[in-house]
């Protein structure tokens, strides 16, 4: 029996985002235990920045739901990650448990590779803004192997499940959980999935999540997108390297220049 965990940032009980979650675990093929957890619920805290996460064997020392979400994640056998489209981005409190990566990456060997299909709701076509590309960032970052994502349309609670073309796109969400990856779509990032690009020079494409290039072609019909590099930033050892080895040299490098840092920081500290 797969566990599958399902992450709801929604408050809305039996909304678009909770009742799509269920349909994709009804939809993965074989027995299942879905946990669900929404995430307004728990207590995230905003990350301090103070590092102490990166001492070995320490922990983030924030009183809140962290290492509980953590236990979670490394307890399953696959992800359901929803958030409805809150002002063209995700729900504040994904970005709040995304931001706390330097936590969980000390951690990643233990969740690497579990796979997540990832599910967007909002409320009209086109004003979706950036937050399936949001919700695939903090995914990837922390090592998930994202099988699908899809941005799901409905205002109203429920309405995300009137139109039978969404209704069969999720359950294909749901099968390709723990089965084969979906085929890319035209503009997505072959590597992280993301539809976000920056075109720094004309005919030239930046994926700006995992810094995979493209050259693109205006032709008459269509956009021709010849890919030039592989987007590396989610890749295990620049993880691994980033989060667990260079942070810590920024760690020692402040302590080695807290001196000369400091002269400029008191510039700016209040005078009465
Ligand atoms: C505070 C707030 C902001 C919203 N902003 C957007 C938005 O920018 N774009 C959009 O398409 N829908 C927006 N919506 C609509 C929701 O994304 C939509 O109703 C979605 O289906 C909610 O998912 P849920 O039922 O899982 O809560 C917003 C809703 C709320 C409550």
């Amino acid at each position: 029996m797969k566990k599958i965990l399902g992450l709801v940032a929604s408050k809305r009980k039996l909304g678009n985002g909770e009742i799509l979650v269920k349909e994709a675990a009804n939809s993965i093929g074989e027995k299942f235990q879905l946990e669900l957890i929404r995430l307004p619920e728990l207590i995230l805290q905003p990350c301090n920045a103070c590092y102490a996460c990166l001492v070995p064997d320490q922990r983030c020392p924030l009183i809140d739901d962290l290492y509980f979400l953590l236990d979670r994640l490394k307890d399953a056998d696959g992800i359901i990650l929803s958030s409805p489209c809150y002002a063209l981005g995700p729900a504040a409190i994904t970005k709040l448990f995304g931001d706390r990566i330097i936590a969980l990456a000390q951690h990643i060997d233990d969740i690497w590779g579990k796979p997540c299909v990832i599910i967007g709701t909002a409320g009209i076509k086109g004003w979706d803004g950036y937050t399936l590309s949001a919700l695939i960032a903090n995914a990837r970052l922390m090592g998930l192997d994202i099988k699908d994502a899809h941005m799901f349309i409905g205002a109203l609670p429920g309405e995300a499940l009137v139109n039978p073309e969404s209704v069969e796109r999720i359950r294909t969400l749901g099968e390709a959980l723990f089965s084969k990856t979906r085929k890319l779509e035209e503009g997505q990032c072959p590597t992280c999935w993301s539809d976000l690009w920056k075109f720094p020079e004309p005919n030239h494409a930046v994926c700006p999540l995992c810094g995979q290039e493209a050259n693109i072609n205006f032709l008459k019909d269509r956009v021709q997108w010849d890919f030039i590099s592989v987007g590396k930033r989610f890749e295990k050892e620049v993880l691994k390297e980033h989060f667990q080895v260079w942070l810590k040299t920024q760690v020692q490098e402040f302590y080695g220049r807290r001196k000369e840092l400091s002269e400029i920081r008191n510039r700016y500290k209040p005078t009465s």
